[in-house]
């Protein structure tokens, strides 16, 4: 008997439902829910899709068999949010996640992104509120946040922060530890003559912190966020790196000083928003900053990038993910991302499963994923109950 595995299904009424204990049901519907699907239910006419099946399933007594080494990895945009909303599959996913069961069962997440722009709590906030489930600081990780991680080496130096609105990263990363902290905004405001294409805001004017350039050695450049104004940043990257730090003072003496460190947070070439098609994120940014400054200086300027996929920014995610799996030695780790390139490609090198959905940047479309994932789904919904019944499996 030919079954189609996306068909819904019919079951019998809810107070009939009621009767059936979970664990039975959950037994059967776990070994043979295309069984199930096809012939007993069907005879009752009332249909509900497979993910209800999943949350009536998860919320019966067969959780106990929930291996407590499962953890997950949720990407934001693309997976859980579409520009300002969140995806109807993530408030469903979630709230499952964090107990809204009827044992109250709660399986440990976090949220790790490549964006980024504001402080982690102010995210968190609005994130809780677009979710309808409370997001805390220590489950979630931005583009920026691992740089935490790194602040001590620059802690009492003057570094250029790029990105976000105003100077809002300003306050995160002297949040982070960085004491020295100015943007291509304050520069701006110090000699207008640096890029005369733009003139300050009033906005931005009140945003900035002013000095004279000509005396502050700048020793890295940190991207923390999608600049807004592409033009002015790389002029004024370009202007701080070729004159090794001090703005203005392009004498042969500067190779005695220490290059810039120069460091980018975000390498995604595209993002998917409200949008119909991918947008151009951070990563777009960099290769347009590469190619001027090849365009200047014959070469391409070495730099430091973190974010997904790379291996410090997964390191960074799993320390977190450990915190919650306290006295777990082999934790059973998720990522469900809507990019291969990123989500798909870290999780996969870090050794984690990894779920790829097409509610985001990935278009099936355009042929096979340029990393496999452990597997697809059409959403975070599907992904995170393919993962539960593998665990139950396992
Ligand atoms: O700017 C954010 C974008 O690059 C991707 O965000 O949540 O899909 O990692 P996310
Ligand atoms: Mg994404």
């Amino acid at each position: 008997m030919a079954c189609d595995r996306q068909s819904s299904l019919k079951l019998p009424s809810y107070s009939k439902q009621s009767e059936i204990v979970p664990w039975q049901v959950s037994g059967m519907i776990h070994r043979n829910i295309d069984v199930i699907r096809c012939c007993s239910f069907l005879n009752h006419g009332k249909t509900v899709t497979a993910k209800q099946i999943g949350t009536r399933y998860l919320t019966g007594s067969g959780n106990a068999a929930l291996p407590s080494r499962l953890a997950f990895a949720f990407d934001i945009d693309g997976v859980l949010i579409r520009g300002k909303n969140a995806l109807p599959a993530a408030k469903e996913a979630l709230s499952m996640l964090d107990g809204n069961n009827k044992f109250g069962l709660k399986i440990p997440f976090i949220l790790l992104t490549n964006g980024g722009g504001v402080g982690e709590e102010e995210r968190c906030r609005k994130l809780s509120s677009q979710l309808g489930v409370q997001i805390h600081p220590e489950q979630f990780i931005q583009a920026h946040t691992v740089l935490k991680s790194v602040v001590n080496k620059y802690a009492d130096q003057p570094v250029l922060v790029l990105g976000g609105k105003g100077d809002t990263l300003r306050t995160v990363a002297e949040g982070y530890g960085f004491q020295q902290v100015y943007t291509t905004l304050d520069i701006l405001a110090w000699n207008a003559s640096i890029w005369p294409f733009h003139d300050l805001t009033q906005q931005e004017r009140a945003s900035v912190k002013t000095t004279d350039f000509s005396k502050i050695p700048f020793s890295a450049i940190f991207v923390f966020h999608d600049p807004r104004n592409w033009a002015l940043d790389i002029q004024i990257m370009c202007d701080v790196i070729q004159s090794r730090g001090v703005i203005g003072s392009y004498r042969e003496s500067n190779h005695m000083r220490k290059p810039v460190d120069l460091v980018f947070c975000n390498p995604d070439l595209i993002w998917q928003s409200d949008f119909e098609a991918p947008r151009m994120g951070q990563g777009a940014f960099k290769i347009a900053f590469q190619a001027v400054f090849q365009a200047l200086t014959g070469s391409t300027y070495p730099h430091t990038q973190f974010g997904k996929p790379t291996e410090a920014t997964y390191k960074f995610a799993e320390m977190m993910l450990k915190r919650h799996l306290p006295g777990v030695s082999t934790p059973s780790l998720y990522m469900i991302g809507d990019n291969p390139e990123s989500d798909i490609a870290g999780a996969n090198a870090a050794g984690w499963k990894s779920i790829l959905v097409r509610s985001g940047v990935y278009d099936s479309r355009h042929g096979p994923p340029s990393h496999q994932p452990t597997h697809e789904a059409e959403d975070v919904a599907e992904a995170v109950y393919w993962a539960l019944e593998q665990e139950m499996r396992s």
